[in-house]
């Protein structure tokens, strides 16, 4: 796990995944055969937003535990939160992943800049990085991204991702935000 500021106040963090190439084709297949009719003709195309917080296949499940006990270490980080990190761990419990995504990035697709608020913290992981595949841009600064990355990220911040040069970036995204009781 690594951290690094990308303004005054903000970082974000990277993880490592411990997926093999089996579990990333299995995951990218299911994305790819659940991609919304719309989508398709929208910037990229992806699964509805909430796809893989409610799809019962093994590989998703497993997703979505490993991304959930990973934010539950990354995020009581003052500097990634934004909330001291007492405070944080203290409702630690009540954040949950309440949107997850896949999309897929073909050649030209692209992001606009743009943000995940009102949610607090989001991330994007990739399954499929082919050669030529565009880089992350946040307020600035470019990530050159690789397989099994994961990039947590402040819901605020600002991002984009330029147009791609080849077939077939499969990336997973997310929200998580406070669930209240
Ligand atoms: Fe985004």
């Amino acid at each position: 796990m690594q951290f690094e500021f990308i303004n005054s106040r903000s970082a974000v963090a990277f993880v490592e995944s411990p997926f093999s190439k089996n579990f990333h084709d299995r995951l990218s297949t299911t994305i790819e055969q659940n991609l919304t009719p719309k989508s398709i003709e929208e910037s990229f195309p992806r699964t509805d937003w909430e796809f893989i917080v409610k799809n019962q296949s093994p590989e998703c499940i497993e997703f979505r535990d490993w991304i959930s006990n990973v934010f539950y270490e990354v995020m009581p980080v003052e500097r990634l939160s934004g909330v001291p990190a007492w405070e944080a761990s203290s409702y630690m419990g009540q954040i949950k992943l309440v949107k997850c995504w896949g999309s897929v990035y073909n050649k030209e697709n692209y992001a606009e800049n743009h943000n995940h608020l009102p949610f607090t913290h989001s991330f994007v992981y990739y399954l499929k990085v082919p050669e030529e595949s565009s880089p992350l841009e946040m307020e600035g600064t470019t990530f050159f991204v690789r397989e099994n990355l994961c990039i947590f990220f402040p819901a605020h911040i600002n991002h984009s991702v330029p147009p791609n040069k080849s077939d077939g970036r499969v990336i997973i995204a997310g929200n998580f935000n406070w669930i209240l009781s």
